[in-house]
């Protein structure tokens, strides 16, 4: 019976395939890596920071927002070369947790309430202020 055998054998493609998506969801689901950065990733960084962030740290990222150029700790200089800035010492791991936690006893505040995949889209996008070009690789 040819017909039943190629049922069963599509059958079964089928239930691997699905079982393989199933693991994949799982397995990237674990230890959250970041995501890549990409020119869309970027662009939803630049709306928010221009919502959320540019008042403190100043649409060109240099710390000269509005409210940023009287506050107490100033906000830092995001121009700097990354390996100088004070949090994130050239780890974009390290902006991301600073961008999730907050900074204690300044105005930085944590911003853990945005999901995850917007916290990465702001840490590559202040990252992009730093001269020379900070390389933003994945770990
Ligand atoms: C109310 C003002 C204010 C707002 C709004 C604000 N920040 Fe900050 N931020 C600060 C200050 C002040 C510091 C520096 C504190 C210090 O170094 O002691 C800082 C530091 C940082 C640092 C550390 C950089 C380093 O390596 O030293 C990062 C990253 C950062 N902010 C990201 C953000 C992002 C992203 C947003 C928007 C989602 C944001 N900030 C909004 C005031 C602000």
């Amino acid at each position: 019976m040819p017909k039943e055998n190629d049922m069963k054998r599509w059958l079964w493609v089928i239930t691997m395939v699905s079982l393989l998506l199933f693991s994949f969801s799982f397995v990237s689901g674990q230890p959250p890596k970041p995501p890549a950065k990409t020119p869309e990733l970027l662009g939803v960084g630049k709306k928010l920071y221009d919502q959320n962030c540019a008042s403190c740290h100043g649409p060109k990222g240099d710390g000269k927002g509005q409210i940023g150029a009287a506050l107490k700790p100033p906000p830092n200089d995001f121009t700097k070369p990354f390996s100088q800035w004070p949090r994130g010492k050239g780890d974009v791991q390290k902006v991301f947790d600073v961008t999730t936690k907050g900074i204690p006893n300044t105005s930085m505040v944590k911003w853990d309430q945005l999901p995850e995949q917007e916290r990465w889209a702001l840490t590559y996008y202040v990252v992009e202020f730093a001269t020379p070009k900070a390389p933003t690789k994945k770990k």
